[in-house]
């Protein structure tokens, strides 16, 4: 066999990247037996939604790919339940970045981007309109840009609106294939004005296309705000996504030793201890495990110990391998032990609302904790605790939370 290298071992692991290889995708085999379900449903659409760095982009990619009938992933997971069903979708994928202010924008982006409609245009009149799209979005403002309205009527000679125009197009591009159109649209909740999705689902709702909205969010009515109408549309295929279960991050582990050919290995209290950190979020199961996997390479050994795991946390820590989570780290703290101290009680309390008296105990060499839990309520410091009232805290974000736990002490405990 050959003989493992460094960039094998280097790109084992993933944390800046979407899955998209169906054997590296683990876990998740619930949501997809219910994102599986909705595709073969007539009418239903899919909303996706989860706390950031979940695991959304990887598993609705995984969807899409089954949608357009690439069906690796029902092997890979054992879902063999959906293994005779026939899926036959077109598949389309936008992500809304924040210059996607609107509906109007999302509709032009999915008429001009080489991911959207184009590919799948037949009709004259639908290419027309993706030309003059395309035409119209070298203009300043571009189509969906509210002050030109009129020209947009102009440009496009059979005098369709917007939104009439998208539907010819979406009503041709249909019917090249039997299962119609799947129509991913990843970050959903950057659109800040997503207003006239629901009408627009309306219209189409004879039409072969399915929604999969994808976005950042606790449920359901954050995502679509908008209005009940869209909660409804979306309530049939709406699938959060929550943090994985342990077996699920051990599952992510041993895919990556997998794609080594078992040319290395983790040891069972390693991944355990793993599991126990990233408290379900498959971001640090990458990051923990790229690294103490990286230092049991270094020492020449071909298993992963405990050892090995400590130095990737410290060197997690002190060599800048996560540039963001570190820095929300560092401003967090800034120069302070007792704030470290106290950020570091709130984060080992293993529930979401933390009584700050709890948090406190924690912490019983720091004269006035309640100056620093103070602080770290401020914009100057990341505003990464929130008030929930009646001396209860939240993280705002259950990723950071679990990288302070997770991480050793930046200053000596004796500071
Ligand atoms: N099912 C999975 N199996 C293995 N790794 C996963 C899985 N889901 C997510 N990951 C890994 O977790 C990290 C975050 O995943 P992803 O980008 O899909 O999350 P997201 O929810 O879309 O994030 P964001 O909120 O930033 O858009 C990536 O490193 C990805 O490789
Ligand atoms: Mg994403």
């Amino acid at each position: 066999m050959k003989k493992l290298t460094r960039r094998d071992v280097i790109n084992a692991f993933q944390p800046a990247k979407e899955i998209t290889n169906p054997k590296r995708f683990a876990g998740r085999r619930k949501q997809f037996n219910r994102a599986l379900e909705a595709l073969l449903a007539d009418g239903a659409h899919i909303c996706i939604y989860g706390q950031r760095g979940i695991g959304k982009s990887s598993f609705s990619r995984q969807i899409a790919d089954v949608a357009s009938g690439e069906t690796e992933i029902l092997d890979a997971l054992n879902l063999s339940e959906f293994k005779d069903e026939k899926f036959n979708f077109i598949t389309l994928r936008i992500a809304c970045e924040d210059s996607v202010v609107d509906l109007e924008h999302l509709i032009q982006r999915s008429l001009t981007s080489s991911e959207g409609f184009a590919k799948w245009t037949k009709s004259e009149i639908s290419k027309k309109i993706i030309q003059d799209a395309r035409d119209f979005s070298l203009v300043p403002g571009g189509i969906g840009a509210k002050t030109h309205h009129h020209e947009v009527t102009e440009v496009i000679p059979t005098k369709l609106s917007l939104i009439e125009s998208f539907i010819e197009v979406v009503k041709d591009a249909q019917k090249q294939s039997s299962d119609g159109i799947l129509f991913l649209i990843d970050e959903f909740d950057r659109i800040k004005d997503p207003s006239g999705l629901a009408s627009l689902l309306k219209a189409l709702a004879g039409v072969n296309l399915k929604v999969m909205l994808v976005g950042v969010a606790d449920n359901l009515k954050d995502l679509v705000a908008e209005h009940e109408s869209l909660q409804r549309q979306m309530s049939e295929g709406a699938i959060p996504l929550p943090p994985m279960e342990d077996s699920e991050v051990i599952e992510i582990l041993n895919k990556a030793v997998n794609s080594l050919d078992n040319r290395i290995s983790i040891s069972e209290d390693v991944k355990i201890k793993i599991a126990q950190l990233c408290k379900g979020q498959p971001y640090l199961a990458h990051l923990f495990g790229k690294y103490s996997l990286l230092d049991a390479f270094r020492s020449g050994t071909s298993e992963v110990n405990i050892n090995h795991l400590d130095n990737a946390l410290s060197s997690i820590a002190t060599e800048g391998h996560e540039v963001q989570l570190e820095e929300r780290y560092r401003r967090a703290v800034a120069s302070s032990a007792q704030r470290e101290t106290v950020l570091r009680a709130f984060a080992a309390i293993n529930r979401d609302k933390i009584h700050n008296s709890e948090a406190y105990e924690l912490c019983p060499n720091i004269d006035q904790p309640g100056v620093y839990l103070g602080h770290l309520r401020q914009d100057k410091y990341g505003a990464e605790l929130i008030d929930r009232e009646n001396r209860y805290h939240e993280f705002k974000d259950a990723l950071f939370k679990a990288y302070i736990n997770a991480t050793p002490r930046r200053f000596n405990s004796s500071s």
